[in-house]
């Protein structure tokens, strides 16, 4: 007797008519015509069964602030920052809790399975940390959520930073974060990925930094960031988020570049919606896209997730909790277009960042954690081009969130009296 059954789904490898069967909270058979008896069983009716999405790289210290104390007039990332800082000291670390909790509640009903979060540690009462690490705790049973000490106002620009990153960590923060590009000058910059390696280095723990979100073509901290990576012996365990200043260097140094990251095996989390919406801001036209080079990094083998970044916060007004949003814009800027880089796109918020986040166990198969989401979308380019309904949420193999099929009924005489979007998808992917 299973613990729980799913009938007739559809896989992202494109394997038809499968079912998964779970017990104890793991994933114990995925093949055709299970018969046996399951203590709850759902008909996924041919829609897509896929492991859960990831974020690997949010803010939700910051999350669902919007307007609080004030709205971002310029959009920029710099006016982000200071009104960001205007809300750090008076908000409290039950509001944090409060809307990382409510957060995580929509993240759930999205299918979002985990989440990367950097944690502002510039506050000399480390809130954040202390709201993060409580709200960390009480989703755990749903919900992975991995912190980055994260010195947003930079480690050597703000005095007591160092300080403060370093007691984060000792309490309990999992990943050392940065923002070399922030530091007052480019040596300092290096000299703050230098450390921050090296602290890593010692304590045995992942980076994750914030690097050359920039449109400054000389903005080149990833270089940096490489080599300490290299001679450390961090492969692996290193990611670089935003590299948007890639967008604006120099091709022939980029030919250098690229390369680099590679063989260092530092990974790679760009944030589409992010990335768009506030790089270019000094442009006038042709304006740049400010997203980095998604295609050639990945096909130079280095791994890439996209992340989300933010949702109604200081930097950015909008967002669900959607990462086929993410993917979405993520696949347009980026001229993603094949079925197989579209198709790509979907591993970039799945799969590819459950590696980068070193989460185990995780995928559709026998023996890996049971869970995964049930979309109403017949492949992975369905769900990207419908933002398909999660009609589905499965943690530890038991239901945590649901949704009715969507549907439209159409009241025009002589036409079908029900619009199903999800049936529009070509017959052969
Ligand atoms: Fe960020």
């Amino acid at each position: 007797m299973f613990d729980f059954l799913v009938k007739n789904a559809s896989l992202p490898d494109g394997r038809e008519g499968i079912d998964i069967a779970c017990k104890n909270g793991l994933i114990t058979n995925v093949e055709k015509n299970i018969s046996a008896e399951a203590k709850e069983t759902i008909d996924a009716n041919g829609w897509l069964l896929a492991p859960p999405f990831i974020d690997p790289h949010f803010h939700m210290d910051a999350t669902l602030s919007l307007g609080t104390p004030r709205l971002n007039k310029s959009g920029t990332l710099l006016e982000g920052i200071s009104l960001w800082g205007e809300l750090k000291p008076v908000q409290t670390v039950d509001d944090i809790i409060a809307r990382s909790l409510k957060y995580c509640d929509l993240a759930v009903s999205m299918g979002i399975g985990a989440i990367r979060s950097h944690v502002d540690t510039c506050d000399n009462e480390l809130k954040g940390v202390q709201a993060l690490l409580e709200v960390r705790n009480q989703v755990k049973d749903y919900l992975d959520l991995q912190l980055v000490a994260f010195p947003q106002d930079g480690l050597y620009r703000d005095p007591t930073a160092l300080e403060n990153t370093i007691r984060a960590l000792d309490m309990g923060v999992d990943i050392v974060g940065g923002i070399p590009h922030f530091e007052r000058t480019m040596s300092e910059g290096a000299q703050s990925i230098k450390t921050l390696c090296e602290i890593a280095s010692e304590r045995g723990l992942l980076v994750d930094m914030h690097c050359d979100e920039t449109d400054d073509p000389m903005s080149r901290h990833i270089e940096t960031l490489a080599y300490e990576t290299q001679r450390l012996g961090l492969q692996g365990r290193v990611t670089g988020s935003h590299l948007t200043s890639m967008h604006s260097m120099d091709n022939y140094y980029v030919s250098k570049l690229i390369p680099l990251i590679a063989e260092a095996g530092v990974h790679a989390i760009p944030n589409p919606l992010i990335n768009i919406m506030l790089q270019g801001r000094h442009d006038t036209y042709p304006k740049r896209r400010g997203q980095t080079r998604v295609r050639e990094l990945r096909d130079a083998g280095v791994l890439i997730g996209f992340g989300s970044d933010c949702v109604m916060d200081p930097w950015y007004s909008l967002g669900k909790a959607d990462m086929l949003d993410v993917a979405f814009m993520g696949l347009h800027v980026g001229q993603l277009s094949s079925r197989e880089d579209m198709a790509w796109c979907f591993d970039a918020i799945t799969s590819n960042s459950a590696t980068i986040m070193h989460l185990e166990d995780y995928g559709i198969d026998a023996g890996a954690k049971a869970n995964f989401n049930l979309l109403q979308a017949k492949n992975p380019i369905e769900a990207i081009r419908l933002r398909a309904h999660r009609l589905a949420v499965v943690r530890s193999g038991k239901l945590i969130a649901t949704n009715a099929p969507l549907k439209a009924e159409l009241l025009i005489k002589g036409r079908p009296d029900i619009v199903d979007p999800a049936s529009y998808a070509p017959k052969k992917a």
